[in-house]
């Protein structure tokens, strides 16, 4: 997630450029740049930092004339946030420049190739291995800068959305487009180009949106060209009449970024395991895995910290871990573990998760771990982040910015990349027979797809949430892989709709929270195939005899809950230790609801901060 600018045609391009990247910083940025070609020089600036730092060193460093000009407000999946690792990125003749959003999972081995044919690289990206692969063909072939960015994007794996130009050919820019985003604004005499249309939305209402492999050669004086980039073959341009205004385009067209963020599960998931889940060839590649392997196998435990959501995320880690890879794991809240002294040794490995990599008792937490010898290992949405920094090695979640403070797609992508370590773990320690590690990897590679069925309740919650919109409390269980989601799904009610509600374990019930049920007490309870059904159904029956208003989430096809609950939602059927990504989608879907009816601020709100650096 990022933003990438590009304008070709007769005004001053970097008036355009800059306030697109303004436009765009809700996308993320961690650092920013543009390039300017004023008809005789390419002028560059970069800066990590803000747009408005990268304006305030530009106009002083640069000529900001030209008519030609690509600007990027990066979000790092490779390379801390530092000037060098910034966009736009020269190719080594300094003849090419290219922004990029995305992800090139195959630009190590690529690289490696580049070096060995003599080519130099300034930056850690993969973008500036894909600048120069462009550049290798483009020499070798002898071809003109379009054909070798479809021959280049043919060795390529990965996602993107790039522009890129030759600055001894300034009449076009080149874009292509996979998995991340790219809209074409046509003007007349003029072309945008923009991870969105918020760019260029006063300017025209005319946008193509490149589908995946596709590509196009935007000239001035030609009609634009749509091609498909394996084998170049024309594709008919669709243009299409824009009717978003510029904060609706922001959103995506969504009313609030956390249900934006909500819907982007099945890609945030996907762009997490992308490169590390092969699951054909029945690997997973974790490089701080890895390169910790023999440390992680002789840990005498794993000891889990972070807060809220993460928190959560760390519980389901818990059961996947000693499931799967038998290592015994704690999870501790990070704010009380820094305090109580705990005991920890050379021989635990803490694995600290946290979205913005900032919060303040989990760093805390880690520096306690590390200054008593233990090894801590990462889990972050923010590279460069102080934790992601703090930590002895990683492994990013890749689920874009999440602007929401009510975590959603952070919450999916921490259970991603923690399943994936177990996995990998359990395959090294020999606890897993070989088919059912295979298992669990094609089926993790079909969640993306799962996810978007599950989503597909969202009118129908929208309807439950009606009904239950004014309830003063509610109750959430669950049992097993889903205790920890239930407790997710209560804090996502109580943190938007300000709705006191409660995670329990549904066996617990008995041991007093039963006394709660009535007709007034609506009960979410995570029912699904897979995990303790029978006990669970006979939880529901528990609650049903004391007049609980009961709401089901279930595998589809279920008809034993559906007798007994008032309301069902289903999720597609999944392996047990995988249920937590499918069965929270409703709960998510359900406190969004509840809060917009209530016409609560969803995306900030009261008495919380997306980021809690503060004590
Ligand atoms: C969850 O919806 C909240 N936004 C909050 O609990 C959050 O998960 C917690 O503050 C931890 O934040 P982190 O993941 O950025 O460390
Ligand atoms: N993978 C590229 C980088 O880390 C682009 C990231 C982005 O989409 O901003 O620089």
């Amino acid at each position: 997630m990022c933003g990438i600018v590009g304008y070709i045609g007769h005004r001053e391009a970097y008036p355009i450029v800059l306030k697109g990247l303004q436009r765009l910083e809700y996308r993320g940025y961690d650092s920013a740049g543009i390039a300017l070609y004023d008809g005789k020089d390419l002028n560059l600036c970069k800066t990590k930092g803000k747009v408005a730092d990268l304006k305030t060193l530009l106009e002083k460093e640069i000529s900001t004339s030209g008519k030609l000009g690509i600007g990027h407000t990066r979000w790092a999946t490779h390379g801390v946030p530092n000037d060098v690792n910034s966009h736009p990125h020269y190719s080594n003749s300094g003849n090419l420049v290219i922004i990029h959003n995305g992800i090139i999972e195959n630009y190590d081995s690529l690289k490696k190739e580049l070096i060995k044919r003599g080519y130099t690289f300034q930056s850690d990206t993969d973008t500036e291995v894909l600048v120069n692969l462009i550049e290798d063909v483009m020499t070798n072939e002898n071809i003109k800068l379009g054909k070798a960015v479809q021959l280049a994007l043919n060795q390529v794996i990965g996602a993107y959305a790039i522009a890129v130009f030759d600055k001894n050919k300034p009449n076009e820019i080149v874009v292509a487009k996979l998995g991340s985003p790219l809209a074409i604004g046509i003007g007349e005499g003029e072309f945008f180009i923009a991870s969105d249309a918020s760019p260029f939305i006063e300017f025209t209402d005319n946008a193509i949106y490149l589908e995946d492999h596709e590509m196009a050669i935007v000239r001035l004086d030609k009609d634009i060209k749509i091609r498909k980039i394996e084998d170049d073959s024309l594709v008919n341009p669709y243009i299409q009449k824009l009717q978003l205004n510029l904060e609706q385009i922001e959103k995506g067209g969504y009313p609030h970024f956390m249900l934006k963020e909500i819907y982007e599960q099945p890609l945030a998931i996907k762009d997490t395991y992308r490169g590390r889940l092969l699951a054909d060839e029945g690997i997973i590649k974790m490089a701080g895995i890895e390169d910790n392997m023999k440390r992680f196998l002789n840990a005498d435990r794993i000891i889990i910290v972070a807060c809220g959501t993460s928190w959560h995320a760390g519980l389901v880690a818990e059961y996947i871990f000693e499931d799967l890879a038998r290592i015994p794991v704690e999870v501790e809240y990070a704010s009380e573990f820094r305090y109580r002294n705990p005991v920890i040794t050379e021989k635990d490995i803490v694995i600290s998760i946290s979205q913005s990599g900032e919060t303040a008792d989990t760093l805390a937490a880690i520096k306690l771990a590390k200054s008593k010898g233990a090894f801590v290992f990462g889990v972050c949405n923010v590279v460069g982040s102080s934790i992601a920094r703090e930590t002895d090695a990683g492994a990013y979640t890749h689920a874009g910015p999440e602007i929401g403070v009510a975590s959603t797609k952070a919450f999916t992508t921490q259970i991603t990349v923690l399943t994936l370590i177990a996995l990998r773990l359990a395959r090294a320690k020999g606890t897993m027979s070989s088919s059912d590690y295979r298992r669990h990897l094609h089926e993790l590679e079909l969640i993306p797809e799962k996810v978007t069925e599950a989503l597909k309740a969202d009118k129908h919650i929208q309807a439950i949430s009606e009904l239950y919109k004014d309830s003063r409390n509610m109750l959430y269980l669950g049992r097993g892989y889903n205790f920890p989601v239930a407790l997710e799904g209560a804090l996502k009610l109580k943190e938007i709709s300000y709705i006191h509600a409660e995670g329990y374990p549904a066996a617990e019930m008995k041991h007093g929270p039963i006394a709660l049920i009535d007709e007034n007490m609506p009960v979410i309870i995570i029912a699904t195939k897979k995990g303790h059904y029978d006990k669970v159904v006979s939880n529901i029956q528990e609650i049903k005899a004391r007049k609980g208003k009961i709401i089901g989430i279930v595998t589809e096809g279920d008809v034993n809950v559906r007798e007994l609950a008032d309301h069902v939602i289903e999720v597609p059927e999944t392996l047990e230790n995988l249920s937590p990504l499918l069965t929270t989608i409703p709960l998510q879907l359900l406190s969004y609801h509840i809060a917009v009816l209530l016409g609560k601020n969803v995306d900030q709100p009261r008495n919380l901060a997306k980021s809690v650096t503060v004590e």
